[in-house]
């Protein structure tokens, strides 16, 4: 059996854009990708593939082979156009598709959260505020894997505990990143999704180090001219001019 595992509703601002992720099959790695645009699966017209990028510009399409993750983005988004199909396509056979539909409205969307992609920090925590204006039971899952519910659990060994803020704030804490972190992430309110993408990074080394490493340069420069050159007074003053901080490789 073939499947696509993507979202079912996501409620949407007019105007606005949207990412939604479609997780595919290993097998289906170098296989065309596309996101077909209407309401009946055999009179679907593909809006953008893999290997056609919409001239428009309102259609993009990107496919992270290794999570095997397509990603297709909509932007200025309208009533007009609200019924979709992740699609992979079948050399000599049929493609299969998986539907989603956008719930287009003018105001805010029913759930949603303040940005669809976020950056954590490996070993550090991360904090998604989810809104929903339904006041329902709502659920922080990883795509195609587990949802954490309640007020305490885990998603791939990452700790997660995820509260109620008042009765419209979903707060969900993301403790001791890892790596592998990094992915596709559903808020969910009954079957109104908002896909959200978690980048987990190493942390920027601070400015502080950088600073003090500029210092530490300096003073070693100067130590070394006071030693080694004793006939031309030094003319020019050093500083830690321009220099660039690089991240040291641990
Ligand atoms: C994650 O963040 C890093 C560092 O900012 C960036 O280089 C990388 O492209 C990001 N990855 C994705 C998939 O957005």
């Amino acid at each position: 059996v073939h499947s696509i595992t993507t979202v079912s509703k996501v409620s949407v601002e007019a105007g606005k854009s949207i990412s939604i992720p479609c997780l595919y099959e290993s097998q289906y790695i170098d296989h065309v990708k596309y996101l077909c645009k209407g309401h009946t699966w055999g009179y679907c017209r593909y809006a953008v593939k893999t290997n056609k990028p919409d001239p428009s510009g309102k259609y993009l399409i990107s496919d992270d082979k290794i999570q095997k993750i397509f990603t297709v983005t909509i932007n200025e988004l309208t009533d007009k156009n609200t019924k979709y199909w992740c699609v992979v396509e079948i050399d000599n056979g049929k493609d299969y598709g998986q539907y989603f539909q956008l719930l287009v409205i003018s105001g805010t969307p029913s759930v949603y959260v303040d940005h669809q992609r976020i950056t954590g920090y490996i070993g550090e925590n991360i904090t998604i505020r989810c809104h929903n204006s339904n006041s329902g039971a709502m659920k922080w899952c990883r795509l195609d894997r587990n949802c954490v519910t309640g007020s305490f659990g885990s998603t791939d060994g990452t700790t997660v505990t995820a509260y109620m803020r008042d009765s419209n704030v979903f707060t969900v804490t993301m403790s001791g990143l890892h790596s592998e972190d990094s992915g596709w992430y559903l808020c969910a309110e009954g079957d109104i999704q908002i896909p959200v993408y978690l980048n987990v990074t190493e942390k920027p080394i601070k400015s502080e180090y950088c600073k003090l490493s500029n210092i530490l340069h300096v003073n070693e420069f100067n130590t070394f001219i006071n030693l080694n050159v004793t006939e031309k007074p030094i003319t020019s003053t050093t500083t830690a001019g321009n220099n660039t901080c690089k991240k040291k490789k641990s």
